[in-house]
């Protein structure tokens, strides 16, 4: 892994705070030399203490291998895959704010990793796929999330897709038939059959939730969008792989030719 020279070599501790403050707020915490950029996370030490529930299921080894953030905000994920040697690294955000403490945070640890402000709506302009795809915790805060999958799938994702998303409603997985009579209406009332639960105003004071699957659904947009589901190795993660033989939806032809 190439190491740059390492930002933190140069700054004091009390330079590294005033930095982190100024690119505050934080929704990542992350430790810069010894500096805590998010100490009073309302979920505690996050993401650490969700991504130490999956990690034994995402390779350890990613030498060679290119890896895509998507939603990568503070860059607590882009720089795990960093360390663990993938070749390439891209973070994406449509926030600036959040991909500046990214940056710093790389410069910080001398991660060599590329952050870049774009929406996941825009990914097929990058005209690139990825051994590994993130997309961790973005679904819910989309207007269109079925058209990001797609998007996903079909243009950027080469091989494998670590998934989170919040998930609210039945955890059932009822088994659903291919297809139902017009008259059958007693299904959609099962709490597992798949839905997303659509938020007009807020959830958790964030007005940038729109849509939250129960976890039936996440799993069939997933199908749906083009990936086999490999494991879940945490309540909200899912690890999957690129069905090769999957029926891909076409998409909208705007956004095709993007
Ligand atoms: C809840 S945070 C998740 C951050 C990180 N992936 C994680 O799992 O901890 C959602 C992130 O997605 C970003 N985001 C939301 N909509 C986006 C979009 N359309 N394109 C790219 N990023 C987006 C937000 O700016 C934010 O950084």
């Amino acid at each position: 892994m190439r190491k740059q020279t390492s930002l933190a070599d140069s700054l004091t501790t009390d330079e590294i705070e005033r930095r982190v403050t100024a690119l505050g707020p934080w929704f990542h915490n992350i430790s810069l030399g010894g500096v805590q950029t998010a100490p009073h996370h309302f979920l505690g030490d996050y993401p650490a203490m969700k991504w130490k529930n999956f990690q034994d299921a995402v390779p350890r080894d990613l030498s060679g291998l290119s890896v895509l953030d998507i939603g990568c905000n503070g860059g607590f994920y882009s720089i795990e895959m960093k360390k663990r040697g993938a070749a390439r690294v891209l973070g994406i955000d449509h926030d600036e704010d959040y991909l500046n403490q990214a940056r710093f945070a790389a410069d910080v640890l001398g991660l060599d990793i590329e952050f870049r402000r774009m929406s996941v709506y825009d990914l097929p302009r990058l005209g690139q796929r990825f051994d590994l795809v993130l997309f961790m915790g973005v679904l819910y805060h989309l207007r269109h999330p079925l058209l990001a999958l797609d998007i996903l799938r079909q243009h950027v994702a080469k091989d494998w897709l670590v998934f989170q998303s919040l998930l609210r409603g039945s955890r059932a997985r009822p088994q659903i038939d291919e297809d139902y009579p017009f008259w059958e209406k007693g299904v959609f009332d099962h709490p597992g059959y798949p839905k997303m639960h659509f938020i007009e105003k807020s959830y958790s004071q964030d007005p940038t939730n729109w849509w939250v699957p129960n976890r039936a659904c996440a799993e069939a947009m997933l199908r749906s969008a083009g990936f086999t589901i490999e494991s879940m190795p945490e309540p909200e993660v899912f690890i999957c792989r690129c069905n090769e033989s999957a029926e891909l939806h076409p998409l909208p032809e705007g956004i095709a030719a993007n």
